[in-house]
């Protein structure tokens, strides 16, 4: 008995077995303010979900329906690299921004998530090297560190990432150096920056890839909710060698898991092997109700709806920070998708200030949380336009002017009594 249970009290004090890759995982405060984003007296600009409200009832029962009738196939184990007929419609949707890929060598993910997990256990041994937009998407940096490779940010710009940076950065790390593995980049209204990679940057980073020999990984959930400008192909519809990632999460349901990987027939082989030791395969209901959503509903008119509504949003949260925000605040101008990324000036931190917003009846997505080290970026944050009213953004947006004029104003007396520097 005794034994059992000092066997208990070594279990309850596990932390000592836990690996140190998980030691290293930072909690993400982004997770954590979903908790406060539920209470009814809060904006909540911190998330990044799609409204599924919008999604026409008849067509999502279509959609389950064709799911429920082929039980025998839906309840089932399916195959690692997905249900055929699905891959199928994706390479169909897919042709019309340009990517033609055969539906043989498509890995059907749980959500572009698991596609960033599976892309980091594929490629990264401990000490490697991977290339990010700084920032970038949180769920990458959880996905990548896991497998323990040092992450390297580049800025970027109005126009993406930045070319001459990264050259920069690619010949400190030097040609043909075996550490660098891939390059991961978010071209369609990145999140969190809200920026587009221009068609040029695109071609520069294609070129670089064969000139330094790393593998590119583009990741594009919202390429299809643009708002204004043209379309910009992706990388992918020009260089085979890149690996495409997609979702069905902004375009149809983030609640059913499941996105796609699009790689060179080698890469699939061997993503496919480590697929087979995360899942054996994703759920096959899901991705027969995005079969059947993509190709038996009227999906194009409902994505029109999307755009249009996120439009308004994206509309209403700009106008207003320019009829609120002091003028020191700088925020970029997304052309579509989900985010705005702002930046207080240098002295402000925008995670500190978080409380203050909370108690204004506001959240946002601190801007630390969207670098590996957790160290930059805290005098900025990301605000999500896709989830509330135009009315409740406007009003989120003029109780976030005032914290953060509060924040000022104290700064501003500080550095005229000479205490801090401007
Ligand atoms: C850039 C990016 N990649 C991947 C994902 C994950 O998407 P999914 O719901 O398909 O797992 C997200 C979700 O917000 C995202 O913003």
């Amino acid at each position: 008995m005794s034994g059992m249970k000092s066997a208990h009290i070594k279990f309850e004090t596990a932390p000592d077995k836990v690996a140190k890759r998980i030691t290293k995982m930072r909690p993400s405060a982004v997770r954590l303010l979903f908790a406060a984003a539920t209470r009814p007296d809060i904006i909540s600009l911190a998330g990044g979900m799609p409204d599924v409200s919008l999604l026409p009832k008849s067509a999502v029962r279509k959609a389950a329906r064709a799911a429920v009738d082929d039980q025998a196939v839906t309840l089932q184990y399916g195959g690692t690299n997905g249900l055929f007929e699905t891959a199928q419609v994706f390479c169909d949707i897919v042709r019309d921004i340009g990517i033609r890929h055969k539906p043989e060598n498509v890995i059907i993910t749980t959500g572009a998530q698991e596609a960033l997990d599976l892309i980091a256990k594929t490629f990264c041994d401990p000490g490697d090297i991977v290339l990010t937009e700084g920032p970038t998407y949180l769920g990458a940096l959880q996905a990548f560190s896991a497998y323990e490779p040092e992450i390297r940010t580049i800025e970027f710009d109005d126009e993406g990432m930045r070319m001459d940076l990264l050259e920069e950065e690619l010949q400190r790390i030097g040609k043909g150096n075996p550490r660098l593995k891939f390059l991961y980049t978010i071209p369609n209204f990145q999140n969190p920056g809200g920026v587009t990679m221009s068609p040029e940057r695109r071609k520069r980073l294609v070129e670089l890839s064969h000139e330094y020999d790393f593998i590119i990984v583009e990741d594009d959930p919202y390429g299809r909710l643009r708002y204004e400008g043209g379309h910009c192909l992706p990388m992918r519809a020009f260089d085979d060698s890149v690996i495409y990632l997609g979702t069905i999460s902004k375009m149809f349901a983030a609640g059913l898991r499941v996105g796609w990987i699009m790689a060179p027939p080698g890469v699939t082989a061997k993503i496919n092997l480590a697929k087979q030791g995360t899942d054996l395969s994703g759920s096959v209901f899901d991705q027969k109700m995005a079969a059947a959503y993509f190709r038996d509903t009227p999906w194009q008119n409902t994505l029109q709806k999307f755009v249009k509504t996120y439009d308004k949003r994206r509309r209403a949260m700009l106008a207003a920070m320019e009829e609120f925000f002091p003028p020191e605040v700088k925020w970029t101008h997304p052309e579509g998708g989900f985010f705005v990324w702002v930046t207080l000036p240098s002295y402000v931190d925008a995670k500190s200030m978080l409380a203050e917003a909370l108690d204004n009846g506001v959240i946002y997505a601190p801007g630390d949380s969207f670098y590996p080290d957790g160290k930059r970026g805290r005098n900025s944050m990301r605000l999500n336009f896709s989830y509330e009213s135009p009315e409740n953004i406007r009003e989120a947006i003029r109780r976030l002017a005032e914290v953060i004029e509060g924040r000022l104003e104290l700064y501003r007396a500080f550095i005229n009594a000479g205490a801090i520097k401007e």
